[in-house]
């Protein structure tokens, strides 16, 4: 297996690996590579939907997603990622945490696309939360260190539900109390946890604060030095660790199709 990082700070790209077939070493290469890179990138994989969950599966139980309809049926982990002609709003486009308004949001995503818009574009963003959190000043450190957020996912899903005319009133949305500033279990590195998808208000001081040092850390997190962009093939796979990086989906392609599926794996609280 061969590692190409495509930054100093975020991602890399794997050479030398059928995801569909990952010897155990070759799985705990892969796996200490997430750990390092916080996003990875694979071309040229052929993966169908039971080899996509058995790869998420490994890593641990797969979630399901608490308002998108199943991707494929009889396969409730399975999220489809798509967009076309007839899309009204493309899921992901906006820099986001996947579903951090889980009380133990998902740890890891896995996207395979295998469809791609034929003059370019759909391109996806990953910005490192903890380069984010590094450059921040230590004043602003310290004032963020004993803070938590609130995670709705409420606005987000009825928002994309009116648009898309499907009526979800009856349906309760998850909501949790985050810190703001998370602990990777794994890493021991800290890094940014709030994003402008679902985190609604900071908690415990006045509201026209909380909005402002929001709206501080949401452009702090967009900003291009922490990020990577990963420009897909036919067949790639990313792979995130989602307590350490947030995304965004470009939708520069409409009206073209781009397509593929998603395996979200569960994560822990986040202390
Ligand atoms: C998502 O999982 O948020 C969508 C990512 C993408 O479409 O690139």
């Amino acid at each position: 297996m061969d590692v190409e990082p495509l930054t100093p700070v975020i991602g890399a790209e794997i050479h030398g690996v059928e995801l569909a077939r990952l010897d155990d070493a070759t799985f705990a290469d892969v796996e200490a590579a997430l750990l390092a890179h916080q996003v990875l990138f694979f071309r040229d994989q052929e993966l169908d939907i039971d080899e996509h969950k058995a790869l998420g599966a490994r890593f641990g139980p797969l979630h399901v997603h608490p308002s998108a309809p199943p991707g494929a049926p009889g396969h409730p982990e399975i999220l489809n990622v798509h967009a076309d002609a007839n899309t009204k709003r493309t899921a992901g486009d906006k820099w986001h945490s996947d579903v951090s308004c889980d009380v133990e949001p998902p740890m890891l995503s896995i996207l395979h696309l295998h469809t791609l818009p034929e003059s370019g574009g759909g391109d996806t963003l990953f910005s490192s939360m903890y380069a984010a959190y590094e450059a921040l000043s230590g004043a602003m450190q310290s004032y963020l260190a004993g803070l938590t957020a609130i995670h709705d996912g409420g606005p987000n899903y009825r928002d994309r539900s009116r648009r898309v005319g499907f009526d979800d009133s009856d349906r309760v949305y998850p909501r949790a109390e985050h810190p703001v500033i998370r602990t990777h279990p794994r890493t021991g590195r800290k890094g940014i946890f709030v994003n402008s998808v679902f985190t609604t208000e900071l908690c415990g001081v006045p509201k026209d604060e909380g909005d402002a040092i929001l709206a501080f850390l949401y452009a702090h997190v967009a900003k291009p030095q922490f990020q990577c962009r990963f420009r897909w093939g036919e067949n790639s796979v990313a792979m995130w660790d989602n307590r350490c990086v947030q995304h965004m989906a470009m939708w520069d392609y409409y009206p073209q199709t781009r397509s593929g599926l998603r395996v979200t794996v569960r994560g822990d609280r986040p202390v």
